[in-house]
This record gives structure tokens, sequence and C-alpha cells, in this order.
């Protein structure tokens, strides 16, 4: 978004923002925040008691204070945010990880919906300007009825590509042409889904590829998408050029605003603490490295391993001879979280290798020494990764990881494959991280990522896709 371009101008639009519990989410919200404020927007940010604890631990600021007191934009006045914590209902200490399947029941009953329905209550009644929309996360699957109810327009956003709204959509299509949902599932490619040429089946979000598809997840899902379909506006954390043919149809469906990218980094640089987990600072040990020779490997907020994976990655890594940051996040292993690493494992790495349990990810990837980044294709990753120019090597893991594999390696052809199935085997990755890390594959990928990087610059120029997008939106909610 062009910032520096836009001082802030005098809206009377107030907006209330609800990010989803997870940090993927709370990144984009955050940062969409900031970039809504300086266009003159009064915003309220919702932040869960539980989220704002962790935050608060990892960080180290004080409890309660609003966090984006703290952002300078040196010259442009941040404009007004204001920042409010709420309970979801449930305890602070309640493990929402481990206990997903209890966390999902009281979500899907609407036990967040009266502690949101509350809060926001409130604050419609007491707030000047008068709010005019709730901005909330397209995973709750009562975000249009919670809007309603106060009278207020609906945004809902969407952190991950167009592509996988576009899936989640047509579900109906998929399960009609028997890809999904049905005993006998067809293996040939997708060619049915508007916007959508063809799609192989092996790249759908892991979610439409289940054999169960009436788990709580599943309803979760369904019932959101559900409810898109009356919300006012999407607001879409990609670029309209980045996924012409997509996004051009949705937008014959449904007001579909693409915004993106929304990142942490971006023209200006902006401080708000956000992460879930301590950050290691890597600056120091990133600094006698030598310029793109070291491999950054995440896997994001959400993805768990087996023991097996992680012993097989350690050892990938420890062969692969490469310098390395890898991000060990904790629980990353759920059900045998002790000695996940191999006997010795650091000591035979010591100097070339470190691993962290989180970091300022968007300081790694724009450090000179990164060269390659081993990412599970988290979105907001992808984003991130290509507005620093690093190229990927993909290891998807879940969800939307599966869909937007395909757009980094086979559309984009900014990154390559890990491995070409699921399992992984220390031999094939330590080959592979060799061979990425070599000079000549990243030079074919690194044309590519310049290009697309280009695009996503453009559309935040003040006469880009993305800039002119988000101005729409605001006037919109000025009628
Ligand atoms: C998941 C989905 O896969 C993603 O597409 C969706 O939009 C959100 O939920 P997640 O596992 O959190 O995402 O990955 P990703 O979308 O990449 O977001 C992770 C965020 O955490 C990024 O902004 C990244 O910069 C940040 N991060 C990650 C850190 O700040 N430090 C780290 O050590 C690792």
């Amino acid at each position: 978004m062009n910032m520096e371009a836009n001082s802030t101008q005098n809206t009377n639009n107030h907006a209330i923002v609800c990010p989803f519990h997870r940090q993927g989410h709370i990144n984009p919200s955050t940062k969409l925040s900031l970039n809504l404020a300086l266009k003159g927007v009064t915003i309220t940010f919702l932040n869960f008691e539980h989220v704002q604890q962790e935050i608060t631990k990892a960080s180290g600021c004080q409890s309660n204070n609003n966090p984006f007191k703290a952002v300078n934009f040196g010259q442009t006045p941040v404009g007004d945010i204001r920042y409010q914590v709420v309970s979801d209902g449930l305890p602070v200490d309640f493990d929402r990880t481990g206990r997903l399947m209890e966390y999902l029941d009281w979500y899907m009953s609407g036990g967040m919906y009266d502690q949101l329905e509350k809060a926001i209550g409130k604050i419609v009644l007491e707030s000047t300007p008068k709010v005019n929309v709730l901005i909330i996360d397209t995973f709750y699957p009562w975000a249009s009825k919670l809007a309603r109810k106060f009278g207020l327009r609906c945004a809902s956003f969407w952190t991950q590509p167009a592509i996988v709204f576009n899936l989640y959509y047509h579900v109906h299509l998929l399960r009609h042409y028997r890809h999904f949902d049905c005993l006998d599932k067809r293996i040939d490619p997708i060619d049915y889904i508007p916007g959508l040429k063809s799609i192989d089946p092996k790249d759908l979000m892991s979610f439409l590829q289940d054999k169960d598809p009436s788990t709580k997840m599943h309803k979760h899902i369904f019932h959101a998408f559900h409810d898109v379909r009356s919300v006012d506006y999407v607001l879409c954390n990609s670029v309209q050029e980045l996924e012409h043919d997509t996004i051009s149809t949705l937008q014959t469906l449904i007001p579909f605003y693409p915004i993106g990218p929304i990142l942490l980094s971006g023209p200006t640089k902006t401080r708000v603490p956000t992460s879930l987990w301590a950050e290691s600072n890597c600056s120091e040990w990133l600094k006698p490295k030598s310029h793109g020779s070291v491999l950054y490997v995440s896997f994001g907020s959400l993805a768990n391993f087996s023991k097996n994976d992680v012993m097989e990655i350690a050892y990938g890594l420890m062969d692969s001879h490469v310098d390395f940051i890898w991000v060990l996040r904790p629980r990353t292993v759920l059900d045998e979280p002790n000695d996940i690493l191999p006997i010795g494992f650091e000591d035979e790495v010591r100097g070339r290798g470190i691993i962290v349990p989180w970091t300022d990810q968007v300081t790694v990837l724009s450090h000179q020494a990164t060269g390659g980044f081993l990412t599970h294709c988290g979105w907001n990753s992808v984003l991130e990764s290509i507005w620093h120019e690093v190229s990927m090597l993909c290891f998807p893991v879940f969800a939307d990881q599966i869909t937007n594999r395909k757009l980094v390696v086979d559309d984009w052809k900014i990154g390559v494959n890990l491995c070409e199935g699921r399992t992984i085997q220390r031999a094939e990755i330590s080959a592979k991280i060799k061979y990425f890390m070599s000079q000549k594959p990243r030079e074919v990928l690194k044309e590519n990522i310049r290009e697309t990087r280009n695009l996503l610059q453009s559309a935040l120029k003040a006469d880009g896709s993305s800039e002119k997008y988000v101005n729409k939106f605001i006037e919109e909610l000025a009628k």
C-alpha cells in the first residue's frame, strides 16, 4: 500500500477489525489495520485475551497497552487505532492447539460469538465516529450474522490466495463432479471451476482431499464459506495481476477486493509486536555469512510433524553441508515432544547451522546472506519470500499450503519441490538442498521471482490495482 503518497485523509469511517487467533492471520490483520488507519479510517482492533497474553509473554511489552501506539511512520501520522482485548469465553490457559476439537466445538456452538457480540455491541454504542464496518476473518462462520446484528457492513478478510477461496466457494461443483466427498473419487484434472483452467486433484487443499469430509474442521470451513456468500466485501491478501483469471471471475460472483500484498515488511517498516513466540535474533549469526549462502528453514505457525519427519529433515540438513537457520517451533511434534533431534546434531552443525524456536522472519528473509527458503508454503511466507526475492524450496504440509505450492512451483516457477511425495527421506532432502543452494537452479528462479516481485510492487503504487481497490473500499464505506 502506498503509504508515503497517502497522508491521512479525514473520513468518518470506523472499522472494527477482528482477526482469527493464529499467527498467519494476526500478522496481515495488524498490517491491514495500519494501512487503513493511514488512510483515515478509525480502527478498533479486537485482540483475544489469550493471544494478547501470548504476545505479551513473547515480546515482554506491557499487557493491555495499545501496541499500535509504538508505531512510528516518521512524518506520517499513524491515524486513530484503538485497541481492545476480549475473551473468547474460554479460560486463557485452555490449550487451544492440543484440544483443537473442543475448541472448534466452542467456536461453532456460539460460545465465542456471544463474547464478540457483547464486545462489539458496547463499541458500537459508545464510539465516535460511528462504527460502520466489521472487518472479520473469513474463517468465522457467523461473521455476517454478527455484523448484521448491529447494522454494520461486513468485510470478510481472506488471508490466503484467491485460488483457494475459489475452490472452497465452488465445493458444490467438486461434489457434483465427484472429485470430493464420494467413495469413487475421480483422479482426472478438474476443469470446471469458474476462472480456473485446470487443477490436479492432488493440488487441492488438504481438507478437500480428506477421505472423511464430515469432521468438525470440514463443517467449520463449509459453514464459513456458506456465510461468506452474504458479506458485503471480501478483502483478499492477493493481487489482481498475480491471479488474474481467478480474481476476475470471482468478481462477477461476489464483491472481491484484491488488496495485497499485506506484509509486515513493505515500503515502510513497522514493528507492532505480533509474534506468539519469543523471537531469537539471527542477525549477528548471519553477519559473517557470504551473500546468498544460507538456507532459511521454517514451517510456519501451525504445521505439526512426526518425530520421524523432524529426524529426516535434521539429517537432510546435516548431510547437505549447507549453512542454515531452522525455526523449530515449540510443540512442532505434538505426540512425542522430547529429544526430537538426532543425538549430537547441534555439535555436528555448529558454526554452519542454528536452530531457533522463532525469529523475525522478515528480517531473516531480507538479509543479504539468505539465499533460499525451505518453506511449508503458508501464504504469508510465500508473499514475504517473493517480496524479498528469495526463491523457495517447497514442502507443503496441509490446508492451503498444498495449493499454494502449485502456484509457486508449477505456475509462477519461483520455487522447486523438496520431494515428490509426502514421505520424506534424508537422502532425498540433502540432495535436493545441495542442488537448490548451488548457484545454477536459483539463477533461473531468481529472474522469475524478480518479475513476480515487480508485479506485487506495482500493485501498491498510487495507480496500482491493490491501491485502487483499497481506495474503492474506503469510498464504498463512506456511501
Ligand atoms: C497458515 C496457512 O497455511 C496460511 O496460508 C494462512 O494464511 C494462515 O495459516 P502459517 O503456518 O501461520 O499459516 O504460515 P504463514 O502464512 O506463512 O504465516 C506465518 C507468519 O509467521 C509469517 O508472517 C511469518 O513471517 C511469521 N513467522 C514465521 C515469523 O515471524 N517467525 C518465524 O520464525 C516463522
